[in-house]
């Protein structure tokens, strides 16, 4: 067999003679076995659909339902308690809490999570239900039980309890994955044990490394597992640990050495075969050489013996066990940024359950719908958007509960249920700045007046050199644009929507390329669109995209007039408004006609050469942020004494000037 096996600890048992005798001596107790080991039979999907090891654990336990745990490395995406709250179907409080970790941080790849999940009968087997929605048209029953839930379902379970065939799988189907966790058997319970862990097996474990990272005697995990002393176990299947109380600490040397989760399955489905078939091989030598096992048998009490008082642990041992270091911080060499970040705590960001977020929207009804999956809701008097999102929304909650800056939307907590997470949100009362420039009933009720209009550019920069400039990590927004800017009561505007958001870390990091360019039509620099370079620059570019569109009134990107597939881009336009013959009248031409020439133009004028600056095809011509901030502080000062009623002489007197 090519795969490594994995044994319990000494080599000495693998004598045959001593093999049979153990076998013997367990065959007794077998009556008072736990659950039988898997055995590797998870990897031969269509064979073992009736095995009661491969469906899971049997419902022989004192209780019917009670919490028990599960073990869980961390991979992305699923490397927060959040995201592996999603997916194991529990709470991420919980798994925070057992972990000693915050719910939102990202966990250095490859940790050991504990996580606990309520476990109940459900026909013969004990399983912890949870739902899990396929992604790609790659997975199956096996990658699904295998690679995402690492072996804490089995194929042959996925099978037996859903409904769809094999072949028949598809992207968006929702699958029921019933995770293998089982509650302790009267005996177990009668010696003081009171919760079991489902355990994955790694490269480098053995009974008695597990048994002594959670404080558990080797036999004990033989015992729950009907496992022989020595049998061979392999990497990537489950055992069950029994335990005397809750798993609260993990010793630092459970870490598994980094490249082990990358090595490859161990083996091919009938190694299940081989092992027992070897099993029996060695009783029939046993049987044959039946009389010279007597001659044995004083040998192996004082083996038993002897063995029995080295594995128990001496008293001074279990002290320094207790007094150890107990920190779930992982050796984590691979060097990851997370593990390096500072800690941040979620003190600042509330977490709501989900009853409060029902209370405040009306169970989410329609009439406090604002748009998609926004709502608005009232909690503790102060309204707030309440917005429902899928998938791994870490990054915009880890950002925001950073950041604080007026310019920046506040998020002031979130809750996370049924595998959503609901993000709580200051609310903006007048919506989003797209609306105001581009809906027509914003547009032609109450057009944004010059001064308001200049206030929201101000807040922008205002907001965003905050950004670049004074956060730690620094940070770059990377999808900055009309509908991300809302505006509060006062139409002071606020950066909202950190989804893509990136820091500058991560790009100095060498990652400066994206592979996937994401982002929205006509605000995207060129430089980004082409190689997908990231640098502060690209917000420089959709902020300047943004000015004119205050300018204008027009969109981004609008289809051309030609009725072709290609768009027009408003940043592509402001270049022959600004160059040539006629700059002024090209330029009345191009503000916003709901502006009914009520606004200064030279003002209006060094708004658009700043923006076209921001919109140069170059990165290296765009001026930084700062500098867009300090231009955009004198218009709107300059603004602000602007009288619209001698709005026309200034218009012309000024002007000339301008140029
Ligand atoms: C499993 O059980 C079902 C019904 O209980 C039976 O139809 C099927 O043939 C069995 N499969 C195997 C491999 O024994
Ligand atoms: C939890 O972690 C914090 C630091 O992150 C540490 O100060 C505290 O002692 C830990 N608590 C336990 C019970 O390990
Ligand atoms: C288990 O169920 C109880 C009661 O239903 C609940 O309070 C607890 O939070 C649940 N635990 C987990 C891990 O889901
Ligand atoms: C888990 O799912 C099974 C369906 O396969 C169902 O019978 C059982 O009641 C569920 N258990 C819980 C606790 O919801
Ligand atoms: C099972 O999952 C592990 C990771 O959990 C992976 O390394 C292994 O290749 C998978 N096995 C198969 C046969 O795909
Ligand atoms: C596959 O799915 C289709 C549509 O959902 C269904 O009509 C068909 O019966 C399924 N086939 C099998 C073998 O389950
Ligand atoms: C179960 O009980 C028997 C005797 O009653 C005992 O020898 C054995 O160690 C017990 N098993 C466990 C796991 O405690």
């Amino acid at each position: 067999m090519e795969q490594r096996l994995l044994r319990s600890s000494s080599s000495l048992l693998f004598h045959p003679f001593l093999f049979f005798l153990l076998f013997l001596f367990h065959y007794f107790h077998l009556s008072e076995a736990q659950q039988a080991y898997i055995n590797n039979k998870q990897l031969d999907c269509y064979n073992y659909e009736n095995d009661s090891s491969t469906n899971g654990y049997l419902c022989n336990g004192l209780q019917k339902s009670c919490v028990s745990y599960l073990t869980f490395r961390s991979l992305s995406p699923y490397d927060t308690p959040i995201s592996i709250g999603y997916l194991l179907g529990t709470k991420a409080t919980e798994i925070a809490q057992l972990n000693n970790i915050s719910e939102v941080d990202s966990i250095p790849t490859n940790t050991l999570i504990m996580v606990p999940v309520n476990c109940s009968c459900s026909g013969n087997f004990y399983q912890h239900n949870t739902s899990y929605t396929l992604k790609d048209s790659s997975e199956t029953y096996f990658t699904v039980a295998n690679n995402t839930y690492q072996s804490l379902s089995t194929c042959q379970a996925l099978i037996n309890q859903n409904p769809y065939d094999s072949h028949n799988l598809t992207v968006g189907l929702q699958l029921l994955v019933p995770l293998r966790c089982a509650c302790p058997t009267r005996n177990q319970t009668a010696h003081g044990f009171k919760f079991l862990l489902t355990y994955l097996m790694t490269w480098g474990d053995d009974v008695s490394s597990v048994g002594e990272t959670f404080g558990v005697d080797a036999q004990s995990i033989n015992e729950a597992n009907d496992l022989e002393s020595g049998e061979t176990i392999y990497a990537l299947t489950p055992i069950l640990v029994p335990l005397k109380s809750q798993p609260t600490i993990i010793k630092k040397s459970i870490s598994p050495a980094p490249s082990q989760s990358l090595e490859p399955p161990p083996a091919t489905s009938n190694d299940g075969h081989n092992s027992s078939n070897k099993k029996w091989v060695f009783i029939g030598i046993g049987i044959a050489a039946g009389l010279v096992l007597l001659a044995f048998s004083g040998f192996l009490i004082w083996f038993l013996h002897r063995r029995t008082r080295r594995t128990k642990p001496s008293p001074e041992r279990k002290n320094l066990d207790e007094s150890a270091d107990y920190s779930i911080i992982p050796e984590n060499k691979s060097g990851n940024v997370s593990s390096q970040v500072p800690r941040y705590t979620i003190d600042s960001l509330t977490l709501y359950s989900f009853e409060d977020l029902q209370r405040a929207t009306g169970f989410f009804s329609e009439n406090h719908k604002i748009k998609g999956s926004v709502y608005r809701g009232k909690i503790n008097g102060d309204d707030a958007a309440i917005k429902r999102m899928k998938g791994d929304v870490s990054n915009e909650i880890n950002i925001l509960k950073q950041v604080k800056h007026s310019n920046i939307i506040r998020l002031s907590g979130f809750c996370e249920h049924q595998g959503s997470t609901y993000l709580v949100y200051e609310f903006a009362e007048k919506g989003s700045l797209n609306d105001w420039l581009h809906e027509e009933e914003y547009q032609s009720s109450c057009p944004l007046e010059w001064t308001q209009r200049v206030k929201i550019a101000y807040d922008v920069a205002d907001g965003l050199n905050y950004l670049h400039n004074y956060t730690n990590p620094a940070y770059i927004h990377k999808n900055l644009k009309s509908s991300n800017i809302l505006l509060d009561g006062n139409f002071r505007a606020k950066i909202a929507n950190f989804g893509l958001a990136r820091t500058m870390e991560d790009e100095e990091e060498g990652l400066p390329m994206t592979r996937h360019v994401v982002g929205t039509q006509g605000y995207m620099a060129p430089e980004y669109i082409e190689n997908g370079v990231v640098t502060p620059k690209l917000d420089v570019f959709a902020f300047g995209v943004v000015m004119l569109e205050l300018l204008s009134g027009r969109e981004a990107a609008t289809a051309s007039d030609d009725g072709k597939k290609t768009e027009c881009m408003l940043s592509g336009t402001i270049l022959k408004v600004l160059e040539g013959e006629n700059v002024r009248e090209k330029l009345r031409g191009f503000i916003d006609p709901s502006l009914r020439n009520e606004y200064p133009l030279d003002l209006a004028f060094s708004m658009a050469q700043l923006a076209k600056n921001c919109v140069a095809y170059d990165l290296n011509s765009r001026p930084a942020i700062p500098e867009v901030f300090l231009s955009l502080s004198q218009i709107l000062s300059s603004s602000l004494d602007w009288d619209p009623s001698d709005n026309n002489l200034q218009n012309s007197r000024s002007f000339g000037h301008g140029r």
